[in-house]
C-alpha cells in the first residue's frame, strides 16, 4: 500500500487509507439513527456542523436512504442496512475501496446501482477498488482490469474479465460463469477473447448469431408436470407494522405442494415481512393464511413452526445458544423430544450443512456464512413440511451455495415445499421454476421464473434484472427470446442429470 508495509501499519493508520464495507453489516452499526451512523466517521475526524449535514445527506441520497436518515438501523430491512454500510464508507477520503459482498443483500437493480456508483467514484477520483464477490456476471456490468480468482487459498487465475470468461477456469472451479456465457458454450461457439466475451455489450455479435439460432432450433416441446394441491395460501392479506405506513397490502398466492418457488423484490419490498406473518411472529391485520386448506388464524407460533420453519435473514438474529450444537439442538429440547433421539439427528442436520467438524465449537468462532449454516440446520432437525429460506446464500462463497442450493433440491425432492426470499436472480432461474414478486408491498407478479426475468415492465417495475439469456436471445435475432431462455433451463437440468 503505497510503499508502505501493511504488517507494520496499525489498524487506525490503515483505516485511513483503505475503506471497508463487510459482509455482515450488523456488527458495523454505530449510531442510534441512520444519519448518525453516517455520519459517525466524520465526526471522528472533527468536521464542522454544518458541512457534516450536507456530506451526510448527499451520500445517503446517492444510495437512496436520504429519507430514512432519522430512522434507526434496527427497522430497516436488510437491504437498507446494507445501503447505510456503503454510505458509511463513501464519506470518508480513502485511497482504497474494499467491499465484501457488497451485493449480497441488495435487489438487482440497487446492486447495478452500486456497481455504477462504484465505478463512478473509482473514474472520478482516482480510487483503487477491490470487490470481493460472487455474483460474477452483476459486478461485471460494469468495467473490471481484473478479475482474481481465489480457490482454497491460492490464486487460481489473475486475468482481465475477456481471459476469464474465454477460459474453463470458472468452470473446473465450479463458480457460476455469466449465463450468456455458457450459453455460448451450449450452442458450441468457441469463445476467444478477441471476441471481448467479458460484457454481453462488447460481445462479438457475428461470430455467435448463427450458432445460437440453430442451436434453439433444435429444441424438442417437453411434457407438463401434473397439477398439486396448495399446501400454503394466502387470501387478501395485509399487515402494517405502524399505523403510519401500510406494509403488506392485500396479497393472495397459492403455493403447491411439493413446489420451490423464489418470493423476490425491491429492498424493504415486504418480503421478510410477509414470511413473519407466515409464521405467526407478527399477526395480519386483514385477510387469511391457509396451511392444506385449514385457516391459520387461530394458530400459534408454536403450531405453525411444527409445519412451516423459517430461517432468518439475520442469522444473529436467530442465534441464543454459545454454543453449536446446542443451537442446533434447541428447537428440539423445546418440544421435549428425549436427548437421545436429539443426538443422531442433530448430527444429520450438522453433517448436511457441512458443520460437523465445527459441532464442538462456540457460535462467536464462526464466520457470516458458517452462521447462516447453523440456523438453516437449527431449522432442519425440526422436518418441517413447508420451508421458508430468506435469502439463504447471502454471504455464502460458491461452493457453499451450490451446496446449500443442491441440497435444498433434494430436500425438496422428497417432498418439503420450500420457499425462498432472493435476491440472486440465477438462482431464481436455476432452482426455482415458480416465481412471486412483490413491489412496496403489494403482489405485482406471479408467474414462471423465466417469465418474470423476461417481463421487462415487472422487471423494472421491481428492481429485478432481466435475464441475460433473453438479451442475447434478441441481439442474436431469435424471435421468440423467452422460449430461449425457457430452452437454455430445461437443456441445463438435462446437462446436470446427465
Ligand atoms: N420492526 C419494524 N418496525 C417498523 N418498520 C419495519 C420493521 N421491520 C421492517 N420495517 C419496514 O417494513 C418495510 C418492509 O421490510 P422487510 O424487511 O419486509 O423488507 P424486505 O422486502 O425483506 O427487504 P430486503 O430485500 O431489503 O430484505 C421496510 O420499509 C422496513 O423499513
Ligand atoms: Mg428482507
Amino acid at each position: 500500500m503505497r510503499g508502505r508495509r501493511r504488517r507494520t501499519a496499525n489498524i487506525f493508520e490503515l483505516s485511513k487509507k483503505v475503506g471497508t464495507v463487510l459482509q455482515d453489516s450488523d456488527g458495523q452499526f454505530i449510531g442510534l439513527t441512520v444519519g448518525e451512523d453516517i455520519a459517525f466517521t466524520l465526526e471522528n475526524d472533527c468536521e464542522e456542523q454544518g458541512r457534516m449535514k450536507e456530506v451526510v445527506q448527499n451520500v445517503a441520497d446517492i444510495v437512496d436512504m436520504g429519507t430514512l436518515l432519522n430512522s434507526s438501523p434496527f427497522e430497516l430491512s436488510g437491504g437498507q442496512k446494507q445501503r447505510v454500510a456503503f454510505a458509511g464508507v463513501m464519506v470518508n477520503d480513502v485511497e482504497i475501496l474494499l467491499f465484501d459482498e457488497p451485493l449480497a443483500n441488495l435487489d438487482p437493480a440497487t446492486g447495478k446501482t452500486a456497481i455504477d456508483l462504484i465505478d463512478r467514484i473509482q473514474k472520478q477520483y482516482q480510487k483503487t477498488v477491490v470487490i470481493i464477490e460472487h455474483r460474477l456476471e452483476d459486478v461485471l456490468y460494469r468495467d473490471v482490469d481484473r478479475i482474481i480468482v481465489v480457490s482454497d487459498g491460492r490464486i487460481a487465475a489473475d486475468m482481465t474479465p475477456d481471459e476469464l470468461i474465454s477460459s474453463d477456469i470458472l468452470i473446473n472451479l465450479g463458480i457460476r460463469e455469466p449465463l450468456y456465457a455458457t450459453a455460448l458454450k451450449y450452442a458450441g461457439v468457441r469463445v476467444t477473447p478477441d471476441m471481448h466475451p467479458g460484457h454481453l455489450a462488447t460481445l462479438d455479435m457475428e461470430r455467435v448469431r448463427e450458432p445460437l439460432q440453430k442451436w434453439f432450433q433444435s429444441r424438442k416441446p417437453r411434457g407438463t408436470a401434473p397439477e398439486q394441491e396448495d399446501i400454503l395460501s394466502a387470501e387478501h392479506l395485509s399487515f402494517q407494522y405502524t399505523k403510519k405506513r401500510k406494509i403488506l397490502q392485500d396479497i393472495n398466492f397459492h403455493i403447491k405442494a411439493g413446489e420451490m418457488v423464489s418470493i423476490v423484490g425491491t429492498n424493504g419490498a415486504g418480503k421478510s415481512t410477509l414470511a413473519k406473518v407466515i409464521c405467526g411472529f407478527v399477526h395480519e391485520d386483514e385477510g387469511a393464511l391457509y396451511f392444506e386448506g385449514e385457516s391459520m388464524a387461530d394458530w400459534t407460533i408454536k403450531e405453525r413452526s411444527q409445519k412451516i420453519g423459517y430461517v432468518m435473514q439475520n442469522p444473529n438474529q436467530m442465534i441464543c445458544k454459545p454454543m453449536i450444537y446446542d443451537e442446533v439442538a434447541l428447537g428440539l429440547r423445546l418440544r421435549g423430544t428425549p436427548e437421545e433421539e436429539i443426538g443422531p439427528k442433530v448430527e444429520k442436520a450438522l453433517k448436511i450443512c457441512g458443520l460437523a467438524p465445527f459441532r464442538k465449537w462456540p457460535v462467536s468462532a464462526l464466520s457470516f456464512g458458517q452462521k447462516k449454516r447453523v440456523t438453516i440446520a437449527s431449522i432442519l432437525v425440526l422436518d418441517p413440511k413447508v420451508l421458508i429460506l430468506d435469502e439463504p446464500t447471502a454471504g455464502q462463497d460458491y461452493r457453499h451455495y451450490t451446496e446449500i442450493m443442491e441440497f435444498l433440491k433434494g430436500l425438496n425432492a422428497q417432498g418439503v415445499t420450500i420457499l425462498m426470499i432472493t435476491h440472486d436472480m440465477h438462482l431464481m432461474l436455476e432452482y426455482t421454476p415458480h416465481a412471486i414478486v412483490i413491489s412496496d408491498g403489494k403482489k405485482i407478479g406471479d408467474s414462471t421464473a423465466v417469465d418474470i426475468l423476461t417481463d421487462e415492465e415487472i422487471a423494472g417495475r421491481a428492481n429485478l434484472k432481466i435475464t441475460s439469456l433473453y438479451e442475447l436471445a434478441k441481439m442474436a435475432g431469435i424471435d421468440d427470446a423467452r422460449g430461449f431462455v425457457q430452452y437454455f433451463i430445461d437443456y441445463e437440468r438435462e446437462v446436470h442429470r446427465g
